[in-house]
């Protein structure tokens, strides 16, 4: 039965854009999240966002009915949503769309990814239902990212006339890598995908090889329309953010920790295998090796913060973050010098004073959809900072010129790029700087979003 206040826009995602969590005295915190989506549909009236409930506070503020007007938590069972993403989302589909594996040894697929894939289907299936149920007669409703990807397939054979878009956050994976995963389930996630009106994709070379695997598996892509939006930094809301009095005591803080006279090299992650925060450290280390006269003159600002902590995977590599970061202080760190600051604690506002305080901007992760701290350190560094960036990020069509590029897994050409960004002339680095903030700002994410929905509807 389609609702009484059906929505016209409806947008749905793993992680919605608000979490609640349960106070000592039993009443809720909901705490609002960021994110290009969040900023982007900002733009849009009459909307309607469907998402999971991840946390305990969440499904009791789902039981109290306490969640916000344009939002629809679905309190999906929590074993099934465990299954969904831990199991296939973060442990099958990410490292499959990243290309992470580390095979011979990982994947395995048996009867436990079996069960687990089942979950999957139950939990898209949920989603496909919800939407089915709120949306308007002809409405929109772009789902995102690989915890859906057989949402679009279930929703319009539930409601035809509605306008289906995807889009993925991630990477793609060439058609040989892609067929790593079992043939019928590789068969139903391009079919879930192709459910939409129109697949999207962060960059050309994503959607293209989204296209190569349709082509060779499927026999092509049928009545869905492929499309590129490269979602760019928030140029304003950055500007006046990293203005802001809470981000100025950071940075005096910052500052402090760094010692005066000492150039910066700066990384913001989430603690995630596919940023190759560990080669980071070891090119870092490098550079201390090859290049002593750095010794005492640079500190590596290095903000990796918890992510996907039920995974084992994660945690071990959390682990290996720390100790290696470790390892450099001890074997090199004097009184007055620590070369690695590490925290591993989320602080929006600390990372903003870490961008303008930034000679260096470190990303180099094995593979990224986009990577927005990319975009984000040029539009926010005070003097303008040098980028040394991944060909494997997304970023890098669009920022590649103006960057210092680097292969991922290359340790000792990251730590002569980093030596290159430190030395860099500073009239040609902020003239490059200003052209990697005209570049990331391009698409800003309310036009991103706009775009994709005037596309969806044209
Ligand atoms: C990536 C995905 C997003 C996800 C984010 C955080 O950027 O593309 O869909 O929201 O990681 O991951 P998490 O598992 O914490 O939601």
């Amino acid at each position: 039965m389609v609702s009484e206040h059906a929505a016209q826009v409806l947008v749905a995602s793993n992680r919605g854009p608000v979490s609640y969590a349960l106070r000592e005295d039993g009443t809720l915190d909901s705490k609002r999240g960021g994110g290009g989506l969040v900023s982007g549909l900002s733009a849009v009236e009459d909307k309607l966002w469907v998402c999971a409930a991840l946390s305990d506070g969440d499904r009791e503020a789902v039981r109290r009915g306490a969640s916000e007007p344009g939002v629809r938590m679905l309190d999906v069972d929590a074993d099934v949503h465990a299954d969904a993403y831990n199991g296939i989302a973060n442990s099958v589909l990410w490292f499959v769309h990243h290309m992470i594996y580390q095979t011979p040894l990982e994947p395995v697929f048996d009867a436990e990814f079996r069960r687990q894939w089942a979950s999957y289907e139950a939990y898209n299936r949920a989603f496909a239902q919800a939407l089915a149920e709120e949306a308007g007669e002809g409405a929109a409703v772009l789902v995102q990212d690989y915890h859906l990807s057989l949402v679009p397939g279930i929703l319009r054979e539930l409601r035809p006339d509605l306008r289906i878009g995807h889009f993925s956050h991630t990477p793609w994976a060439p058609v040989d890598y892609f067929r790593l995963l079992p043939d019928d389930i590789g068969e139903q996630l391009l079919k879930g995908i192709l459910g939409a009106d129109r697949a999207a994709f962060l960059t050309r070379r994503w959607a293209d090889a989204f296209i190569a695997c349709c082509t060779e598996i499927l026999g092509g892509t049928g009545r869905t329309r492929i499309g590129v939006h490269g979602l760019g930094a928030d140029a304003d809301f950055l500007r006046r953010r990293s203005r802001e009095a809470d981000v100025d005591e950071r940075m005096e803080i910052l500052r402090e920790q760094v010692g005066a006279d000492r150039r910066t090299i700066v990384r913001v992650d989430r603690t995630e295998l596919s940023k190759n925060i560990v080669r980071g450290l070891h090119s870092y280390r490098a550079l201390l090796e090859e290049h002593p006269e750095w010794r005492e003159r640079v500190v590596h600002i290095a903000f990796a913060y918890p992510s996907r902590q039920d995974l084992a995977v994660y945690r071990d590599y959390t682990a290996e973050v720390q100790r290696v970061a470790d390892r450099i202080n001890a074997d090199f760190g004097t009184e007055s010098w620590a070369p690695v600051l590490l925290q591993v604690d989320d602080d929006f506002a600390r990372s903003l004073a870490a961008y303008r305080l930034a000679d260096v901007a470190l990303v180099n992760p094995i593979r990224d959809g986009m990577n927005l701290v990319a975009k984000e350190v040029p539009v926010v560094s005070d003097n303008g900072c040098a980028l040394v960036l991944s060909r494997e990020a997304g970023a890098y069509e669009e920022l590649g010129e103006d960057a210092i590029v680097v292969n991922p897994y290359d340790v000792s050409a990251t730590a002569t790029a980093l030596h290159e960004a430190l030395t860099m002339d500073p009239d040609e680095r902020g003239a490059r700087s200003k052209r990697l903030a005209a570049a990331a700002t391009a698409l800003p994410p309310q036009r991103w979003f706009l775009d994709q929905l005037d596309a969806l509807r044209g």
